[in-house]
């Protein structure tokens, strides 16, 4: 069985939980895209993970994780989250596993993408300040980039170093008057990189296609979310990836119909981080309510997350993108206690009303939402394990967003812990 699990909103829907609950019957779990921008909570007991480029199954002893050549690898960030997970007694020694083709984020990425925010002003895009955009782009860009597999060559890494920072030294100083990084700690800290991670340097094509070959379970880690996918998301408020599953294919090699299931994690609400268009926030007491009972602060960033009402519109569009078969709904306990809750049906755009999603920042902010009503519920769902425990009000919910998105809801999330999720057959009304 090979499951892909992405986000359908704008990131943050709960894809670590999600994730973690499947690696228990996977045998490699899989990031294909992104990099430390991503941030992946997973609690077990009283033990909280955040997770920005490991695989959620790292916390799976048994379970094999590969960092495939679509991440973009900041290799400090990295360490630091192994040095993490060795505090807390799971070693990766022996089963991390990372592409050599992946590109590595380095301090002048993470510099640049700083600068160009804060040269951006009132305009500015609102990312994670992790280095993304401009690794991404120096990848595009193929003349001035490292990848996982210069650190496996020392003797031509000095001089490769030396030519990308020179190149970027001028640019940046250049476009924003920055002094120039030093060649000699930057190469420091390569060389320690590369005593570090290169027995976990591997060619992850011929891993995935070997286990695939075996009849292995492997299980795929979106990072981000379907609308914030470079392509077909809400540009240019969007990340520096294919965040979408269509993402899957170049992101890690491995062919997207092999694939026997994708699962795609939303909340019961909506959430964003950073700017662009939201066409169901609600910047007010419900955005608040939802923001304080959700803990909606970013895993990465501990910004306070956007907050707003479920958009069909949009979930039903990341659905169809990528023939998602089923979804996850986290967060429905953090609705408890609204008497009214709102769902998105339709756009109303220039006069004209439309249930497709237009993937365009100008059109998007232009939106009015036409939207269902219906009664809320008091219970408190933490303890709830089977779907006909749920107040009706809360399955007559699922059961309206099912209908507008064309898509079963599977799994539902009552609670960050691994064991706060309630499961169901796909397609079947209980
Ligand atoms: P990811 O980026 O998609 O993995 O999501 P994040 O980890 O950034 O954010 C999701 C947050 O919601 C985390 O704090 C999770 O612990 C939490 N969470 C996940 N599922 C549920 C749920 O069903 N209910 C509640 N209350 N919290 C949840
Ligand atoms: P996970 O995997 C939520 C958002 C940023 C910003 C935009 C561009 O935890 O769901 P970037 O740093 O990628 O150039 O920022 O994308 N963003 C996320 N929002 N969750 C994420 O990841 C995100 N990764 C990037 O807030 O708006
Ligand atoms: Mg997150």
């Amino acid at each position: 069985m090979n499951c892909c699990v992405v986000g359908l909103q704008w990131g943050d829907e709960g894809k670590g939980k999600v994730v973690d609950i499947l690696a228990d019957k996977a045998d490699i779990v899989v990031r294909y895209g992104g990099g430390a921008n991503a941030g992946h909570t997973v609690i077990i007991g009283d033990t909280k993970f955040a997770l920005h480029l490991m695989p959620s199954g790292a916390i799976r002893p048994d379970c094999q994780c590969v960092i495939a050549n679509g991440v973009v690898v900041d290799p400090d960030v990295l360490l630091d989250e192994i040095a993490n997970l060795q505090q807390k007694g799971l070693t990766v020694s022996g089963r991390l596993f990372i592409s050599r083709n992946a590109h590595i984020v380095t301090e002048y990425h993470r510099l640049e993408d700083r600068l160009a925010e804060q040269a951006l002003g009132e305009q500015k895009l609102g990312t994670t300040a992790r280095g993304i955009g401009p690794c991404y782009a120096d990848k595009a860009g193929r003349s001035y980039a490292l990848r996982m597999a210069d650190l496996l060559n020392t003797d031509l890494l000095g001089d490769k170093l030396r030519s990308v920072l020179k190149y970027k030294n001028k640019l940046l100083a250049a476009m924003y008057g920055a002094e120039p990084l030093a060649f000699e700690p930057m190469f420091e800290k390569c060389l320690l990189w590369s005593d570090k991670l290169s027995p976990c340097i591997a060619d992850t094509t011929e891993i995935l296609h070997k286990a695939l070959h075996q009849g292995k379970n492997i299980l795929f880690e979106g990072a981000q979310g379907s609308l914030l996918d470079l392509d077909h998301g809400t540009f240019p408020f969007v990340t520096s990836s294919n965040s979408s599953a269509l993402g899957l294919g170049p992101g890690c090699g491995f062919p997207p119909q092999k694939l026997d299931r994708i699962l795609g994690v939303v909340k019961a609400y909506t959430t964003r981080v950073g700017a662009g268009p939201f066409p169901t926030e609600q910047d007010n007491e419900i955005g608040q309510r939802i923001r304080d009972r959700g803990k909606e602060y970013g895993t990465t960033t501990g910004r306070p997350r956007r907050c707003g009402w479920f958009d069909t519109v949009a979930a039903a569009y990341s659905v169809r993108l990528a023939g998602v078969g089923e979804i996850a709904m986290m967060h429905l306990d953090t609705l408890a206690g609204i008497e009214e809750l709102k769902i998105c049906t339709t756009y109303q755009i220039k006069g004209k009303q439309t249930s497709f999603f237009p993937a365009d920042s100008d059109l998007l902010f232009q939106a009015d939402c036409i939207y269902k009503s219906v009664p809320g519920w008091h219970e408190d769902l933490s303890k709830m394990t089977h779907f006909d425990q749920l107040p009706k009000t809360c399955r007559d919910y699922v059961a309206l967003v099912e209908d507008l998105v064309g898509c079963p809801v599977t799994m539902l999330g009552t609670g960050p812990a691994r064991n706060q999720i309630i499961y169901r057959t796909p397609g079947l009304r209980q």
